[in-house]
């Protein structure tokens, strides 16, 4: 089907497995105009197509997994960065109290999304920091976002929270990556009701795979209401291949999540830990390493 932006009249040809949906949220590659397609719109052939149109799912990215320490925060930070490069504007919001995010950017006592909510600063932006990579920008975290769970959790429609406060500057970015804590509570709930794109991160491990299946349950039910326009998507992180239990969990979870799984695998790759011991991303640290190449990758994977 062939489809024109409402702004820049640039024709586009989508492909007919898209439309699955009545409705599909694009945006134009030219001029970056976000606009919904019918089903029902008019097929035109005679025009001369500029490129394929991806659908607008990437905008708003939450890297969660309740299961710890399979790489969320390094996806984060090494996903962004590698948008970063590629000329994306991009804003990472560090949502876990632990706030490894703003520490690997070098980052410390810094205000936060608590700042945000108290008044500490005037709005969402005023949290916002520069980093010294081009286009990257965070919005950090602190030990005092451990309070904000405690006085929002009772509250009703908390879980709107961040949502509500992106939607103000969100237009500024082209995309959104947000760290989550291993676990499913006020953050993380925060984090998946803003997204549009929930990536999850696994290691080959069994008990990793059903950390996988676990959250896949929760963006389910999420689908059903309070967010139907989220879609998620496994990524295997820090493979092993040399390892015969790890062949065999891939395989399992290419099996179990087909489409719903990135072609991009993140190896592992000693040279992560150096790069998290300067504060920098891989691709700053090393861009020809494995890891910094994987990483670019899946940054063209999403971004298209
Ligand atoms: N591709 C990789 N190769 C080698 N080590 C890696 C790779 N990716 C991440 N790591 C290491 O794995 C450890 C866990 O990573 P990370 O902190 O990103 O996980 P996490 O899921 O955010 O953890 P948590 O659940 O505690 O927030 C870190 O020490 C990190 O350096
Ligand atoms: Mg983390």
């Amino acid at each position: 089907m062939i489809i024109t932006c409402e702004k820049c009249r640039t024709k586009y040809r989508i492909a007919d497995d898209l439309m699955g949906k009545p409705e599909l949220k694009v945006r134009c590659h030219k001029c970056g105009h976000r606009f919904i397609v019918h089903r029902a719109a008019q097929a035109e052939d005679s025009f001369l197509l500029q490129d394929e149109v991806h659908p607008d799912y990437s905008r708003v990215i939450a890297v969660s997994n309740q299961k710890g320490g399979v790489a969320k925060s390094t996806t984060c930070l090494n996903l962004g960065a590698a948008l970063a490069k590629m000329g994306k504007r991009v804003l990472l919001v560090d949502f876990d109290v632990q706030a490894n995010l703003t520490i690997l950017l070098g980052f410390r006592k810094a205000k936060s999304f608590y700042d945000v909510l108290t008044g500490g600063v005037k709005d969402i932006g005023g949290a916002v920091v520069k980093t010294k990579y081009a286009n990257l920008s965070l919005l950090p975290s602190s030990s005092k976002m451990a309070l904000l769970k405690k006085k929002y959790l009772s509250q009703h429609n908390f879980e709107y929270l961040l949502r509500d406060r992106l939607r103000t500057i969100q237009d500024s970015y082209d995309h959104v990556l947000i760290d989550t804590p291993p676990s499913i509570e006020f953050f993380t709930l925060n984090a998946l009701v803003a997204a549009n794109l929930v990536v999850i991160p696994s290691t080959c491990e069994y008990l990793s795979m059903h950390g996988v299946s676990q959250i896949h349950d929760i963006i389910g039910v999420l689908k059903k209401g309070i967010n139907r326009e989220v879609e998620c998507k496994v990524l295997i992180t820090m493979y092993d291949g040399k390892n015969t239990s790890e062949k065999v969990i891939c395989d399992k979870l290419r099996q179990t999540y087909r489409d719903n799984l990135f072609r991009t695998m993140i190896e592992k790759d000693d040279k992560m830990q150096e790069s998290h011991i300067v504060n920098a991303p891989i691709s700053h640290y090393d861009a020809k390493s494995r890891a910094a190449i994987q990483y670019m990758q899946l940054a063209q994977e999403i971004a298209g």
